[in-house]
């Protein structure tokens, strides 16, 4: 018998519901998982509310988990009883104690790294990890705006540019937030919601504006980003945390030769040996300490309501995860 959070219709964290459930067999490509550490991310927020519909109702949602592996499919290779695991994956089903996942999602987790940090931070890496490496060239010349520079994955972007020499500049949602950004790198950092916010950005570059923006706020910050942005700039899109951005006119764009993106992790993970590397990638950042995390929020399985409530409070910043 297993437990896990059951979703059997959309609304507000009341919907996740604790339940007991059986859990079959793992087929012969699938590894049975028991988790130690579940992540939670703002898509769980998503897919519980019914912004995202990707869910098949009722469902466990969940994204990412560090476990240690129990069984194993017939046809897998490559993996040992009791070897400590993690997974990423777009079906779901991480809020539970245990999960029959397929073979090609699940990473070893390096014996440097610990459950926790892994489920809480494993999936904001490797999305770092896409943004810097995978959407448009991010280098030494390159001054970059990070909108909830103190989040979950802004803090871990902030430090990972700032560890390639980027000039970083951040924005945040309140003032009390500032000395956090600055001890992740940013030289400046702007309340977002301050209505000079664009002129401010303008005042730190000499005028020109950021090359790149990467947003993860949405609908809040997206005409400031825009206008944040140097003549042939980059808007990345990555989230929308203050809601779905409203459609752009591309004659905005042609204002200042932009372009935006609007990137998904999932897409990028391509073939297995892609997401291996990503992982490989992710790994190394946090053994050079290139990004650091130190900070961890549990909660009980079946408080999972609680845990959705502090992440929509603007409380996460990366260190929330629930124990099975
Ligand atoms: N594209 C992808 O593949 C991908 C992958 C991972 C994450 N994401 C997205 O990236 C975003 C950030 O993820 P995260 O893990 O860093 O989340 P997080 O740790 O919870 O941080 C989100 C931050 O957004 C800011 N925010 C602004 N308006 C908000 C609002 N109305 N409600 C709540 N927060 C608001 C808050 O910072 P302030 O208080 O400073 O404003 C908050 O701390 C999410 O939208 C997530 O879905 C996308």
């Amino acid at each position: 018998m297993s437990k896990a959070i059951i979703v059997s219709e959309y609304g507000s964290s009341e919907v996740l519901s604790h339940q007991e459930r059986d859990i079959r067999e793992p087929s012969a490509n699938e590894i049975r998982i028991r988790n130690t550490a579940i992540g939670v991310n703002y898509h769980d927020v998503y897919v519980r509310s019914g912004l995202y519909k990707t869910l098949t109702l009722p469902g466990i949602p969940g994204c990412e988990a560090s476990g240690i592996v129990e069984k194993i499919g017939d046809n897998v290779q490559g993996f040992a009883i009791g070897e400590r695991v993690t997974f990423c994956t777009r079906e779901y089903g991480a809020y539970a104690t245990h999960i029959n996942i397929s073979h090609d999602k699940v990473i070893k987790i390096p014996y440097f790294l610990s459950d926790e940090l892994v489920a809480t931070n494993f999936l904001r890496a490797m999305t770092v990890e896409m943004l810097m490496n995978r959407i448009t060239l991010v280098d030494s010349s390159k001054t970059i705006l990070v909108t909830a520079a103190s989040g979950g994955v802004g803090r871990l972007l902030c430090q990972w540019a700032t560890a390639m020499d980027v000039k970083v500049i951040g924005s945040v949602g309140s003032q009390e937030k500032i000395e956090d950004t600055k001890l992740n790198g940013c030289i400046e950092t702007f309340v977002s919601s301050d209505e000079k916010f664009s002129n401010k950005v303008l005042d730190v570059t000499n005028g020109k504006g950021v090359d790149i923006v990467f947003d993860s706020v949405g609908n809040d910050t997206f005409e400031s980003s825009l206008s944040s942005l140097a003549h042939c700039g980059y808007l990345i899109n990555f989230g929308q945390s203050s809601g779905p951005v409203q459609p752009v006119l591309m004659s905005t764009l042609a204002e200042k030769s932009l372009s935006i993106s609007r990137p998904i992790l999932f897409h990028y993970f391509g073939n297995r040996k892609n997401y291996e590397n990503m992982a490989a990638s992710v790994f190394k950042a946090f053994e050079d300490e290139i990004i650091k995390v130190s900070e961890f929020t549990p909660f009980d399985l079946k408080n999972a309501s609680n845990a959705h409530d502090t992440l929509e409070s603007r409380k996460g910043g990366g260190s929330i995860y629930l124990v099975p």
